[in-house]
């Protein structure tokens, strides 16, 4: 049996405007039923792909196919309407003149009795049963947000597009809302795309993740893979607070005041920086000058002095001013640790949690 088709594949996709590459060379499949999200910086072209699928932009070269199917390359188009995608923009409002029920059965070609099955349907799933003859000025915005899913839905498209569909929503609705969506979507075996800039909208929603930036796809992967294998330092950067530290490559080593580091494959000579993250970073009191026994999990110890601590709700950000040259590294603590501005402590990094990249000087 031939392996199947993935849902949604696009290959080698590549957009300019007035010179500039704007989407360069983007490869990405999305197998039935799982969510991808494409996430990445203002800017790096994810809309602009996301268009590309749709239809309603085309692309300078690169094809794109649902379940095998040519949907568009540089000569063959199939319009928008015949794509079996559906959309979902943050600005993509329901219409104001019809009811909920006619913006949910907007894009349905069944009978009246079908149609309205299918919209009673998913009206009920999303909670807004109630709501079938109101217009969408009497919803609230979460409300709003509800019926137009319902309204993607309503034709079960084989593929979803969401460009950032949640930002218009508070916080304290957006996550309520995130949950419930994914749980329908995942209950219609739609695939989506999901375009996001907030990792943590990524981390929460996706089976995958396409970290774009400045145009490319820099890594795919699911959200645990993304995390604690980054492709790079902005790859770490993007997720939270880094502190990077640096060193010289010796023999496939570099040593620091936290002990040594393997570089492998790195020339004699080079510049590596050793990057991770501040949960990741452990403290320990001064004991008359003396800080914890090195261990192979924790490396050596090096002294800072406190130079400011911050309470940030779940957990408290330490500043340390380090011993050996004056840089300052960061730590995050659980609850509520305020040392006082001078304290001087001991640090330890996770080495498991220590990501050692070729040293960029560009920053
Ligand atoms: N129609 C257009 N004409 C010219 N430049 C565009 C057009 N659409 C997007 N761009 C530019 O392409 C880049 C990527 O935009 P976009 O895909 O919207 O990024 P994102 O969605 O990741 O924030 C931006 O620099 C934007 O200004
Ligand atoms: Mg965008």
């Amino acid at each position: 049996m031939a392996a199947p088709h993935p849902r949604l594949e696009i290959q080698h996709l590549t957009r300019r405007f007035e010179g500039k590459t704007v989407v360069d060379d983007v490869s990405l499949s999305i197998q039935p039923g799982h969510v991808t999200c494409l996430l990445g910086p203002s800017g790096c072209g994810k809309s602009t792909t996301l268009r590309m699928i749709a239809g309603v932009d085309m692309q300078d070269s690169g094809n794109i196919y649902v379940d095998g199917n040519l949907v568009c390359d540089t000569v063959f188009r199939i319009p928008p309407e015949r794509r079996s995608i559906g959309l979902m923009f943050q600005d993509f409002a329901l219409f104001p003149h019809l009811t909920v029920e006619r913006n949910v059965a907007f894009g349905l070609n069944g009978t009246r009795s079908e149609n309205r099955a299918r919209v009673e349907q998913l009206l009920d799933r999303v909670g807004l049963l109630h709501f079938i003859d109101a217009y969408p000025h009497e919803l609230s915005g979460g409300e709003q947000q509800r019926v137009a899913l319902a309204r993607a839905l309503a034709p079960k498209p084989r593929v979803m597009l969401m460009d950032e569909p949640f930002s218009g929503l508070d916080n304290r609705l957006r996550d309520g809302i995130r949950d419930e969506t994914l749980a329908l979507l995942k209950e219609e075996g739609t695939s989506v795309l999901l375009v996001t800039h907030e990792p943590e909208e990524a981390m929460r929603m996706a089976d995958e993740i396409a970290l774009m930036r400045e145009g490319r796809i820099v890594q795919r992967g699911a959200p645990y893979n993304i995390y604690n294998a980054p492709a790079d330092k902005a790859a770490v950067a993007f997720f939270s607070d880094i502190n990077v530290i640096t060193g010289t490559v010796q023999g496939a080593l570099t040593e620091t005041p936290f002990g040594q580091f393997l570089a492998p494959g790195v020339p004699d000579g080079a510049r590596v920086d050793i990057v991770f993250r501040p949960q990741h970073v452990s403290i320990d009191f001064d004991r008359q000058g003396r800080g914890p026994n090195p261990t192979a999990i924790q490396g050596t110890p090096a002294r800072g002095v406190v130079e400011r601590a911050r309470f940030m709700g779940s957990e408290s950000l330490v500043e340390f001013r380090m011993d050996h040259d004056g840089q300052v590294l960061r730590a995050t603590v659980p609850n509520v640790f305020l040392p006082k501005i001078g304290t001087p402590m001991w640090l330890s990094v996770r080495r498991d949690r220590c990501f050692v990249f070729p040293a960029q000087d560009m920053d």
